[in-house]
């Protein structure tokens, strides 16, 4: 098993393209620590009700409480595959973390988005609750608005994708998460793509790039 680590600020398109290169690709895994905190809050777990209250005002969730999701999954994850390892690591004691257990980090690959293009790309955002599958009113609409063209949900707006919540998580972004680039470029293993260039533009490019 071998890691592609996306960065890139909320709304970049993380998601939307792990996800698409995942159901397109056999042997690319998508895992986003997003879904998996999500999911821990929609079922009450202990880690999800403590989860809740910093992930609704955009802050990052402790260390400790998304590590351990993170190791589980990389601990279930063997054979050939590739992770695409989405919003882990968010800080540097996390990328630290991700050092320690050991799985070998092929890549971290930066979809760069400016700022000012990301408040109109989360305002714009739809979420299937059921199968994760992301959506945009304008720029990736479903084929019956407001439903799932994969699995027939509901469309949801997230919590957390408010204008005044994602301001936060952009400063957040800045602070703790844009640190990451230097460190994996230190390393030799960062590569970057365009992220306004289209979905399909932009998974074409990752998937050379990574
Ligand atoms: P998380 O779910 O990881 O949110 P995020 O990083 O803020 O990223 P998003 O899911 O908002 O955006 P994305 O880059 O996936 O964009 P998307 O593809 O949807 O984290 C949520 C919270 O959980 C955090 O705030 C924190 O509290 C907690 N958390 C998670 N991980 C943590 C960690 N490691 N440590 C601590 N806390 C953690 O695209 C956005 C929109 O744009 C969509 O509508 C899409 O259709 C559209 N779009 C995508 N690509 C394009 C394109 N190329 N052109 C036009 N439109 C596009």
């Amino acid at each position: 098993m071998k890691i592609v680590i996306l960065l890139g600020a909320p709304g970049s398109g993380k998601g939307t393209v792990a996800g698409r290169l995942a159901s397109e690709n056999e042997g690319l895994k998508h895992v986003s620590s997003g879904d998996l905190l999500r999911g821990a809050v929609a079922k009450g777990t202990a880690a999800g009700v403590e989860a809740k209250g910093y992930m609704d005002k955009g802050n990052l969730v402790p260390d400790a409480l998304i590590a351990q999701m993170i190791k589980d999954v990389v601990a279930e994850t063997t054979g050939d595959v590739t992770m695409l390892l989405d919003g882990f690591p968010r800080n540097l004691a996390q990328a630290k973390i991700l050092e320690e257990m050991g799985a070998p980090v092929k890549s971290a690959v930066l979809i760069d988005v400016p700022d000012s293009i990301i408040q109109d790309r989360i305002a714009g955002r739809r979420t299937c609750p059921k199968c994760k599958a992301g959506y945009h009113v304008r720029n990736l609409p479903p084929k019956v608005e407001g439903i799932c063209d994969a699995c027939g949900e509901k469309l949801v707006i997230r919590k957390d994708d408010n204008p005044e919540t994602v301001k936060d998580r952009l400063v957040v972004y800045h602070r703790e998460t844009e640190p990451l680039i230097a460190f994996y470029r230190d390393k030799g293993l960062l590569k970057s793509v365009d992220g306004t260039i289209g979905v399909e533009n932009v998974a074409a490019a990752f998937l050379k790039a990574m």
